[in-house]
């Protein structure tokens, strides 16, 4: 099928028949592709058509990441859509090296240029330097779509050969797809995770995209760490270095949670476990982000709460805080011990048929439970499968007005 045939090359693209079938594919509907293919090849070569319906799919594909407005005038690789980094996150990033005073960035592990677009926007000069030749030639080809040819210069080059003395910083974004799917161990990145930190400790100031299940033991404390979520979802993990503020812990590295769009950053203060508590009037559920950076305390604090179980990350408070960005706030109306028949009941009594199930520290399937407590009724509800204290619980509630 059209879509396997593997590209190796963008420049036919870049000519006016490439362009001009590209416009043409802009809006393609993927289930046509075969009529559409038929359609085109009268009037173009075979090749050049294969490619643009490709880079069609991968454009649309791209929209998720850079919204629509960019994703139509870059191009792409399979692995270069899904490994770039998403728009709001680079631009975040990218923010925080110019505000650090960052002129000039080595982009060691550009990809299609997620980052390097990003960076560049900011004002910043970028080294772009990816080995393989077809992603090479997207960044490039990226520059100039997006009229920052003049900011990003490329190189197709292995980043380890590269001199970085002429910058201001390092930003290395390892690729973590190996043969068999992703790679969890930070050596087996490509380049390998301490390769990265020397890197980074050979200029003033650096960034290293990993990700977010990183061990808390694996940041060196010449670093700090960031945990980064988009619309609540976790997106990565940076270890940054030579961008301490002044709110970091005194010793080790320091840890931030931060949440996009915003940003709303959540600082580390090494707090101790917040106290288990009773259930109380809310229940809040704190950002991936904030649970992966290890700062539930930071939150539960900021909650004036406590936990509900010492094992467990859900913060319990009596009081609303309706404008906490850090979690998301329910009101809880009956706490019970798990059971199914009785869960099904109370829902039958009160009229559920949208029922939200959310779980930690459960085996619980959410979906086996829905099939089997099978809502029904004009109300909606959530329910919180955890644990309270040690014990199996339900919690019902809504989200918090
Ligand atoms: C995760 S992607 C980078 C994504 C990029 N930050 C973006 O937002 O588009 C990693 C890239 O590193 C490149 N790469 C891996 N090892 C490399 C090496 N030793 N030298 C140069 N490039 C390398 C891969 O070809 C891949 O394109």
């Amino acid at each position: 099928m059209a879509h396997n045939v593997q590209v190796n090359d963008l420049s036919p693209l870049l000519t006016d028949e490439g362009q001009s079938l590209l416009a043409a594919l802009r809006d393609f509907n993927p289930a046509q592709e075969l009529a559409i293919a038929t359609r085109l090849r009268r009037d173009h070569p075979a090749e050049l058509v294969s490619a643009a319906i490709g880079q069609a799919r991968l454009r649309q594909r791209a929209v998720a990441k850079f919204g629509a407005e960019d994703a139509y005038r870059m191009y792409f690789t399979p692995n270069g859509v899904e490994q770039a980094t998403r728009k709001s996150v680079a631009e975040y990033r990218a923010g925080r090296f110019a505000a650090l005073g960052v002129a000039s960035v080595a982009d060691l592990c550009s990809g299609i240029g997620g980052d390097a677009v990003a960076l560049a926007r900011a004002g910043i000069r970028v080294l772009a330097v990816d080995r393989d030749p077809l992603t090479a030639s997207a960044v490039r080809a990226n520059a100039a779509a997006l009229g920052l040819a003049e900011l990003i210069e490329v190189r197709e080059a292995d980043v380890t050969e590269i001199d970085t003395s002429g910058y201001d910083a390092v930003f290395v974004d390892p690729a973590r797809r190996g043969g068999r799917g992703r790679v969890f161990d930070p050596e087996a990145y490509s380049p390998p995770l301490s390769w990265a930190i020397e890197a980074a400790r050979a200029r003033p100031h650096a960034a290293l995209k990993i990700a977010p299940g990183i061990p808390h033991e694996l940041v060196p404390d010449d670093f700090d760490a960031e945990w980064i979520s988009d619309e609540g979802d976790v997106k990565e993990a940076v270890l940054w270095r030579g961008a301490r503020t002044a709110t970091a812990g005194p010793a080790g590295p320091g840890i931030a949670a931060t949440l996009l769009p915003g940003p709303r950053t959540l600082t580390g203060r090494g707090l101790p476990d917040p106290p288990v508590r009773p259930v109380g009037r809310y229940l809040y559920e704190p950002d991936g982000a904030v649970i992966r950076a290890h700062l539930v305390a930071e939150a539960a604090e900021a909650l004036n709460g406590g936990l509900i179980d010492e094992t467990i990350a859900y913060i319990t408070s009596d009081e609303p805080h309706p404008g906490t960005p850090f979690a998301t706030g329910y009101e809880i109306t009956d706490v019970l011990p798990f059971h199914l028949k009785r869960l099904k009941a109370l829902l039958r009594e009160r009229g559920v048929g949208s029922l939200t199930v959310k779980k930690r520290g459960s085996a619980v399937e959410p979906e086996e439970l829905r099939r089997k407590v099978k809502p029904q009724g004009p109300h909606s509800a959530t329910v919180f499968l955890t644990r309270v204290a040690g014990a199996p619980a339900m919690l019902i509630g809504h989200p918090a007005r």
